[in-house]
């Protein structure tokens, strides 16, 4: 991994949950954990969280530590990892401004993930400008460091598209290679890609309300699971795996070691799944299994959570140091741009 160099980020809305988890927190960690890269980033987004939240500053604001205590509470480590604010980076507007020059209008409203956000946001006719700009920002957001490994969920993939496409034009434009491409991090397992909610809609989201947070009690994890609505059959009628909440949340979260410690009747989830079908299971012993899964992922999380959440100067400090360090390195590269540009008049 030596020239690597790995940024990533959230917009601090609210409290990360499973779908975080499973999409890209543990790729995280995961890779720093097998190290050998030359730098690792991790922004909070909170600029990019008021381009639809600037009536809600508190919102955001409160968000930034509850952000980061999840981060230290899945394990990316402060010692390994630079966490910053964006808001905080000064290079980072700059160099959208430019950015912005080499994105045609068209382009911006044709990102199908904004296409959707903006869809189930009830925006109405007044979207923000600054809405419909993130993707071009959260291009400054990855040059400005040169990394190439983005740990993302697949709902990022258009944003790393356009990047990609502002780093090509930059660089032929002004015939310097200053700037780098690069490309996502995703998850192996298809079923972590993108967790349903626990509703059975397509995404986990804040603004529908069906998610199981990392923060989340272990009685309101159990609630939650059994809210889970199942095809309604007899006990001994076939199961269904196809849209089965249950069973993509299993292919997310358990292993072989669940099943000895959970459910040693069987070995592994290819077993459990061809009994399911079979008949004979009900979805509540299915629900037990997953609760007992998704609890013991969770229960070290939010116990770190908990240890450290009183300690807010040294969350504070974790996140002005890390904010320091990411503008010496954002301001050395808008400096390059800048020159590439022969805007330098002063130098
Ligand atoms: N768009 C990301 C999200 O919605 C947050 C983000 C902002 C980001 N800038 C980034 C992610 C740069 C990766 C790289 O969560």
């Amino acid at each position: 991994m030596k020239g690597n160099i790995i940024l990533t980020g959230d917009r601090p809305t609210g409290r990360l949950h499973i779908g975080h988890y499973v999409g890209s927190l543990k790729e995280r960690v995961r890779m720093q954990n097998e190290g050998g890269y030359d730098a690792f980033y991790v922004m909070i987004a909170d600029a990019q969280a008021l381009t639809d939240n600037a009536e809600n500053p508190e919102k955001i604001r409160n968000s930034v530590t509850e952000v980061l205590l999840d981060y230290l509470a899945v394990g990316l480590d402060p010692e390994r990892v630079t966490f910053f604010v964006q808001s905080g980076v000064t290079a980072l507007p700059e160099l959208t401004a430019y950015y912005m020059n080499f994105v045609p209008y068209s382009r911006v409203v044709r990102n199908p993930t904004v296409k959707s956000e903006i869809a189930t946001k009830d925006f109405g006719r007044s979207v923000p400008i600054g809405f419909i700009n993130y993707p071009i920002s959260q291009a400054a957001d990855i040059t400005a460091f040169k990394a190439n490994l983005i740990p993302v969920g697949e709902d990022q993939e258009p944003m790393l598209e356009q990047t990609r496409e502002i780093v090509r034009a930059f660089n032929r434009i002004y015939k310097k290679n200053v700037l780098v491409e690069c490309e996502a991090v995703l998850p192996k397992n298809k079923a972590s890609l993108r967790l349903p909610g626990t509703d059975g809609n397509e995404k986990m989201s804040k603004s529908i309300g069906n998610c199981i947070y990392l923060a989340d009690d272990a009685a309101t994890i159990k609630k939650k699971v059994n809210s889970i609505v199942t095809f309604p059959r007899e006990i001994n009628a076939p199961g269904i795996l196809e849209n089965n909440v249950l069973f993509i949340y299993l292919d997310a979260f358990c292993d072989d070691e669940s099943f000895v410690k959970f459910y040693p009747e069987f070995e592994n989830l290819d077993e459990l799944k061809k009994a399911y079908t079979a008949g004979g299971i009900g979805d509540g012993r299915i629900k037990q299994f997953l609760n007992d899964v998704i609890n013991d992922v969770l229960t070290p999380i939010r116990e770190r959570r908990e240890a450290l959440a009183g300690d807010v100067d040294k969350l504070m400090d974790i996140l002005s140091k890390g904010t320091k360090k990411a503008n010496e390195v954002a301001n050395a590269t808008l400096a390059e741009v800048k020159d590439a540009m022969g805007i330098n008049y002063f130098k």
